[in-house]
Order: C-alpha cells, then structure tokens, then sequence
C-alpha cells in the first residue's frame, strides 16, 4: 500500500517546502496542490536552472508524475497559461496535469478587488499579495464565484459571470471605480476554457483511484499554519486553510486516508505582509540573514521580516496538524552568527505562557523568553550527515528536537537538491 504525505509549513509561509516537495516529488507517484493560487511561489533549483512554481505542483519535472490542481484551490488561469508557457519555454513540454473542475477561477474583478479592500483598510492592512485569493474565495463561499468546470459550458457561463460581476460592481460603483464589463469577460473566458480543457476533471476521483491502485501521494503545501484562516494570525492571514485538516476537504479524500505529515521549518523565521511576529528582530544579523537566505519575496519581491526560531509557534502547528516529521531548512545561513536564539515560551502582561494567544490584541503584546545557542562558523553546505555538523550546530537540532517531541527527519544546507540530509525515509 502506497503512503499519502503532506508536506505543510509550520510558520508564515516560505519554510523551503518547494525544494523538499520536488525532492520527495521524485519518489511521489501523484503530487497534489491543495488550496491557494498564485499567491504561493515555490523556487526550484537544479541542474543549475531555477524554476518558480506558482500554481502548478512540482512534480511537473518528472514526466511519470500525475500532477493534480485540485478543488480547494483558486485559479487563476491567465496566470496558470503564463506558467505553462514559461515551462515550455524551459523545454519542458512532457508532463501529466489534471485541474479539478471544481477549482475555483480568480477573475479579474477578483484582483481590483484586493487592491480596494488593502486600500479602504488603510492602516489595517493585511499586505496580501493582491493576485485576489480572498475577494475569489468570498465569492466561493457566497455561492457566486466561478469554477473551472463552469469555464467549459458556454450556455450556462454567461449567467454565472452576469451575477458576480453584478455583485463586483456595486462595490466599484460605491467607490467611483471603473466598472467591468460581463459581455468582454465572458468572451475571454470561453476562450480561456478552450485552452484549459485538455487537463480538466473530476480530480477526487482520479486520485481515489490511484490511492486504491496503492500509489504513492504527495500533498504540498503552500503558504503556512501560520497564514491558515483557522488557527493563524487572523485577521493578517490567508484566505484558506493551509493545514493537514484541510487536505481531505481540498482534494476529495477521507481524512482517515493521510499516513504522514511532514512539517517544514526554517532555522529562524519570516514572514511577508503584516501581522504579529513575536521573535521578528532588525539589526545587522536580521539584514546577514536577509542576504544570505535570500529572503525576498518569490512572488512579490518585498523583503522578508526576519525574527528568532520560535518553539510555542512550533508547537501549536504541530499540534494542529500532528506532525509526524520535520525538516529544518536553510540552515546553512545561519553560519557565522556568533549566538543563535530559540524562543521558547511568551511574557504576556508578566505573565508566562506557552501557547499562540487567539486575540491578535495580546498576541502583539508578548515578549519572547529565550534559550541562547553558541552558534558555529564552518562551511557546512557540503554536509552530507548529521555528524558531519559542527557539534553547535548538531546541538541546535538536537534542541528543536527536545522542544517540539518530533523527530528532525531532514535538514537542508544549501538551495541545491542534492544539499538535503534525509536522517529517517518519507516515502
Ligand atoms: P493573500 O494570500 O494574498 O490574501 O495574502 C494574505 C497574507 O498571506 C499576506 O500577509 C501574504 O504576504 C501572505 N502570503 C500569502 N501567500 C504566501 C506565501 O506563499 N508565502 C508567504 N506569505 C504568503
């Protein structure tokens, strides 16, 4: 019997989990993209190319993968053709895709909405990434949005657009905005469905299928338990679940199906856009940081906040998602800093606690407790074991370990593929 991993990130997105999706891709016989759009950016390095995923799976490389968009998901199919295009552009044409037609499509309308909404928020901003995943995911759940199986029926798609582009109006029109035009959408629209119909279908029953035939599957994540709409940083989050929960509900399985669930950390934390980071620190080590790892946003090239490795983080994503694994990213950038930092419970109102508070009013107000950690200077991307690491280094690990209860399966020391420690198998 074949096993069904998820790979899921356990802080605020940007945790490497495209580089260990396309490292476990390979021995996947199915990688399934759950929930999001193009607000997610995966970055792919090998044989001295680099690719940035947005939307579709990384198992796109290997031409024996089944690579499944599935219904959770928000797409947005201009981008998704532009991807397509660049993949091709890149010389690879030999993939399998398949696109739920139950996904549902980011419209136009959807992106001017995000910018509106960023703006009328003023000082409350969420920082999103305007590709319009919450105005798409609003219309889901009002039961006005689009979905990719509506794009292929041309009597019934022009209604659809009628309606949601009626509602989107009367926001533009409050706000003296440009209205949109149904008729020019629903042209375009058709066409774009013509494009997409080759990989369109019932895409909970292909996979079911392959699960009972006992294939391997691979669940990637994108985005972060942290940004997850339940249990992040609400209101400065994402607009779906990004968690192991969310699985079944976003691609059609049973939940009692999933066998692992692996998390992805980095060695200290970021986050993009606004909202509470407890361990977030600017100084000279944030910015060595900031360079070395490259922490620039994927899709929206803003810079990352930097912050301390955060174990009551941690915990409360692993006990969201049960997590059976970890593996620690980016490791290598911290090389040089003389100490390193692990928060390992909050000062609120002098008090101490242990756990994520729910009000984001007392979450701004904690103060990280840390445990300092000597930190180690020798080159450690050529690392190929765990006794290999300079003994701070390994002492590091071992301190995550003893914090969280869950087992360092993996650990990262350079961009490259083959720069990945496997310490226990995943598939
Ligand atoms: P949205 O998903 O564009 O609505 O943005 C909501 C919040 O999630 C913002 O703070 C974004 O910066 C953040 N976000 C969304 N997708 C990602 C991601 O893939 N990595 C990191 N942050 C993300």
């Amino acid at each position: 019997m074949g096993k069904r991993v998820v790979v899921v990130g356990t802080q605020w997105g940007d945790e490497g989990k495209g580089k260990i999706t396309d490292y476990l891709a390979n021995k996947a016989d199915v990688v399934v993209r759950s929930q999001g759009g193009n607000n997610a950016g995966h970055t792919i390095f090998f044989n001295d190319n680099k690719y940035a995923l947005h939307l579709i799976p990384s198992g796109v490389f290997n031409p024996n993968i089944k690579n499944i968009m599935a219904n959770g998901m928000v797409i947005n199919p201009k981008a998704l053709i532009q991807e397509l295009e660049e993949l091709k552009q890149k010389g690879i044409t030999d993939f399998k895709l398949y696109i739920s037609n139950r996904a549902h499509v980011v419209m136009p309308y959807h992106i001017e909405l995000d910018e509106l909404f960023e703006t009328l928020k003023g000082e409350d901003a969420v920082g999103t990434t305007k590709k319009g995943i919450g105005p798409a995911y609003s219309d889901k759940v009002s039961r006005i949005g689009i979905r990719i199986g509506d794009l292929l029926k041309k009597e019934t798609l022009k209604a659809k657009i009628d309606t949601s582009v009626r509602f989107a109006n009367i926001l533009f029109k409050s706000q003296n905005k440009k209205l949109f035009d149904s008729e020019a959408i629903y042209q375009e629209f058709v066409q774009i469905g013509e494009v997409l119909k080759p990989y369109v279908c019932d895409t909970s029953k292909l996979l079911n299928d392959e699960i009972d035939s006992g294939k391997n599957i691979l669940f990637e994540g994108a985005q972060g338990t942290m940004l997850c709409i339940e249990h992040g940083t609400y209101p400065y989050v994402t607009s779906s679940s990004p968690t192991a929960a969310s699985i079944p509900l976003n691609t059609g399985i049973a939940p009692t199906l999933i066998t692992d669930v692996f998390g992805v950390t980095k060695a200290y934390t970021t986050r993009v856009g606004g909202g509470v980071f407890a361990t977030e620190f600017e100084d000279e080590t944030a910015r060595r940081i900031r360079t070395i790892g490259h922490e620039y946003g994927t899709t929206t090239k803003r810079p990352r906040r930097i912050g301390w490795l955060d174990m009551v983080v941690l915990k409360h994503v692993k006990r969201i998602n049960g997590l059976t694994g970890i593996g620690v990213m980016l490791l290598d950038v911290l090389t040089g800093i003389e100490y390193l930092k692990i928060c390992t419970g909050y000062l609120l109102n002098g008090e101490e606690i242990d756990y994520v508070p729910a009000e984001y009013e007392d979450y701004r107000n904690c103060l990280p407790i840390y445990e300092v950690y000597p930190g180690w200077t020798e080159d450690i991307t050529q690392v190929k074991s765990f006794e290999e690491l300079p003994e701070n280094c390994q002492n590091y690990l071992k301190a995550i370990e003893h914090h969280l209860g869950v087992k360092v399966t993996l650990f990262s020391v350079g961009p490259d593929r083959n720069q990945t420690v496997t310490l226990n198998t995943i598939f």
